[in-house]
């Protein structure tokens, strides 16, 4: 039996987790899921919207799958999902892009990974105020840290026939801090037979655009992969469609790329393909591919016979309604 954490979130968090729950266990699987909350909801009991209890049951299980969690605007709490990050040194960000058959979008045949290193850069939150003048931010970027998020990428690519990997930077501009992540690409990529490249990130946006199908490992400080994934969850169909994982050497933590998208929480119309994406990965990372296939193949089938699709895709089928049509192709 697996036991794994689960942290709905808020917003559409709720109501996706459910919808994640129900398809992975119509597959057979017996999982134990052990289920605690974390986000604002929790200040008032608690102090903090990440108690110390969620850190710790992580820990004990070492394995997480999460709702979106609301990070306030321009004030408020530190956002709970980077200090998640920090906190379990989840430095890799792993983001498969990839086309479904039977999903209008204008591409149909992306298959790209994005590495998003996830533990520094400008989302350390080391920024203060400079009297009434205005405020700073620092982007820290280490080499520790660049060269385990450069090494994963690389492996990534060698362990899963992937023959290209290519580095995102703007070391044109900031010649210390991105150039060290280049440098350092450009060494480890050299103890690998693979075809490394890079691009500077402004040229990486248009070139993903018009075409995305030369790439295949994309690797990249945290605020460029922030943004360049949302970015190709537009080229596939949208952010109800992209799954992504959080990996450090110790405990890994599953979620989508999208936010708790507050607009549509509660009404059923939520995409629930992200997080049963990202379950997918989950049980892959668990070896459990036996179960991981059943429900990648039940979405193929779902999005092909295009009868039962959310809003976000250009259906009208409700959340739940969109559930029961994978669990009936499991
Ligand atoms: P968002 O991803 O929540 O929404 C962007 C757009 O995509 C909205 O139009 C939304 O309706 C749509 N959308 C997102 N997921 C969808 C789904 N599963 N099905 C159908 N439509 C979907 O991004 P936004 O509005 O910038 O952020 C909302 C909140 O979420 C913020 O507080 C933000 O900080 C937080 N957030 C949390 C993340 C996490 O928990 N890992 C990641 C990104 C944002």
């Amino acid at each position: 039996m697996n036991k794994i954490t689960l942290i709905p979130g808020d917003g559409i968090g709720p109501e996706i987790t459910k919808a994640m729950k129900k398809v992975v266990e119509a597959t057979g699987i017996n999982i134990e899921w052990e289920e605690v909350e974390a986000g604002e909801s929790q200040i008032d009991k608690f102090g903090t919207p990440l108690p110390n209890h969620v850190i710790d049951c992580i820990k004990k299980n070492k394995i997480a799958i999460k709702g979106p969690i609301t990070t306030p605007i321009g004030k408020g709490f530190k956002s709970v999902n980077v200090t998640l990050r920090q906190e379990l040194n989840l430095y890799v960000n792993l983001r498969p892009i990839k086309s479904f058959k039977g999903i209008n979008s204008k591409y149909d045949d992306i298959d790209l990974v994005i590495v998003r290193e996830n533990t520094e850069d400008l989302y350390t939150g080391i920024e203060h105020k400079i009297g009434d003048y205005g405020a700073e931010s620092i982007k820290l970027i280490t080499k520790p840290a660049c060269e385990r998020i450069c090494e994963f990428a690389l492996n990534y690519a060698q362990n899963n026939s992937r023959k290209k990997v290519t580095a995102v930077h703007k070391a044109n501009i900031m010649k210390l801090s991105d150039g060290l992540f280049l440098d350092i690409f450009k060494n480890i990529s050299k103890q690998y037979n693979l075809e490394a490249n890079d691009l500077i990130v402004d040229a990486a946006a248009m070139n993903l655009v018009l075409n995305p199908e030369k790439y295949e490992v994309m690797v990249m400080p945290n605020l460029y992969g922030d943004i360049l994934s949302d970015l190709c969850a537009g080229l596939v169909g949208g952010l109800g469609i992209i799954p992504g994982a959080n990996i450090g050497k110790e405990y890994a933590v599953f979620e989508a790329v999208h936010g708790s998208a507050p607009q549509i929480a509660g009404k059923n119309k939520a995409n629930p393909t992200a997080l049963i994406q990202s379950a997918i990965m989950m049980l892959r990372y668990l070896k459990k591919e036996h179960y991981a296939l059943k429900i990648e193949k039940a979405l193929e089938k779902v999005f092909l016979n295009g009868e039962k699709l959310t809003e976000d895709l250009g259906g009208n089928a409700s959340t739940t309604e969109f559930v029961e049509e994978v669990c009936k192709y499991i």
